[in-house]
């Protein structure tokens, strides 16, 4: 089946979206959460993928192992807000899930979270990344994804970006929200990608610590090596090659995987421009990224 033509971007309640992710908006603001449900969010390219595949190696992966091998993971880990041509949407996939936590994953700003998450205080883990790679990684994601905006230049990206038009909004504004939220609602379990590439096992710790999980030392290490990135690359189940909306001759969903890859495409005029608009974005003091890691 050939693929409709690229979205268009449109301002939905002050945020940038595109149709695939507002269509089945009444049954998304409608979802019914169970109280052991686990929410996974993030901004686009923090690493969701990846954490994703951690949850759910920590929750069935050892009870149910044939999952890892036969089932992709975005059907593992269903996207809540999600409606793409000849797909279920979302919302029906999650209510079709067996499996007990179940995961969603979501890119929703905090602001339009279904009510019944709160509600039912559902865990909620959150991945941030620093803005000057996910800026870079959402660009070369775009320019292969066929259900998302046409990227056009980097200089042009670069612009709107810091903006805010793009998929689901300002990245600021969700990093931000999400860090706010946090101080009222302390099921969130807020953490960065930068950390989980310095130390891919203590943030799995600190997983299990807020999910109440207690696996043996060498699970917790077989679960490491599975998710390392080369592993990750080429495995069929979690690299999203059999996701039919995205053009691998173009690049790769799992691609790069580094802290700092923004150096290889912000001009030195570009990383100052981007530092000072920063500056005025991102007041709070305790909210902190790294866009290096030694
Ligand atoms: P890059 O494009 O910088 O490589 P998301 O899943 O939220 O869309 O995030 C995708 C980003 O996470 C991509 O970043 C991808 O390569 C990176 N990623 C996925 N799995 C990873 C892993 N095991 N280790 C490091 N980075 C990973």
């Amino acid at each position: 089946m050939e693929l409709p033509a690229r979205p268009e971007l449109f301002d939905f309640h002050g945020v940038s979206m595109t149709h695939y992710f507002t269509d089945n908006w009444e049954n998304i603001q409608n979802f019914q959460a169970r109280p052991d449900d686990i929410l996974l969010t993030s901004y686009p390219k923090a690493g969701n993928t990846w954490v994703s595949y951690i949850l759910d190696l920590l929750h069935f992966g050892q009870t149910l192992p044939e999952r890892q091998t036969s089932i992709p993971i975005y059907a593992r880990v269903p996207t809540l807000e999600i409606t793409f041509p000849s797909l279920q949407p979302g919302t029906e996939l999650i209510d079709k899930l067996t499996t007990s936590p179940r995961l969603i994953k979501s890119h929703l700003p905090v602001q339009f979270v279904p009510k019944s998450i709160w509600e039912k205080n559902c865990k909620i883990v959150y991945v941030a990344r620093n803005a000057k790679d996910s800026m870079v990684s959402y660009f070369q994601f775009e320019r292969m994804t066929k259900i998302h905006p046409e990227p056009g230049d980097w200089s042009s990206y670069f612009q709107r970006f810091m903006e805010g038009k793009m998929v689901f909004g300002s990245w600021y504004d969700h990093v931000n929200g999400w860090w706010k939220k946090k101080q009222t609602y302390p099921n969130i379990h807020y953490m960065f990608y930068e950390d989980l590439i310095e130390d891919t096992g203590r943030e799995i710790d600190k997983l299990c610590c807020f999910l109440g999980l207690s696996l043996s030392a060498e699970e917790k290490e077989r679960i490491r090596g599975e998710v390392q990135f080369d592993k990750m690359k080429n495995n069929n189940m979690v690299n999203l090659s059999t996701f039919r909306g995205m053009d691998f001759k173009i690049s790769s969903f799992i691609r790069k995987g580094k802290v700092g890859d923004w150096k290889n495409h912000y001009t030195v005029a570009q990383s100052e421009e981007f530092n000072e608009d920063y500056m005025k974005k991102m007041k709070d003091p305790t909210l902190q990224f790294r866009t290096q890691i030694c």
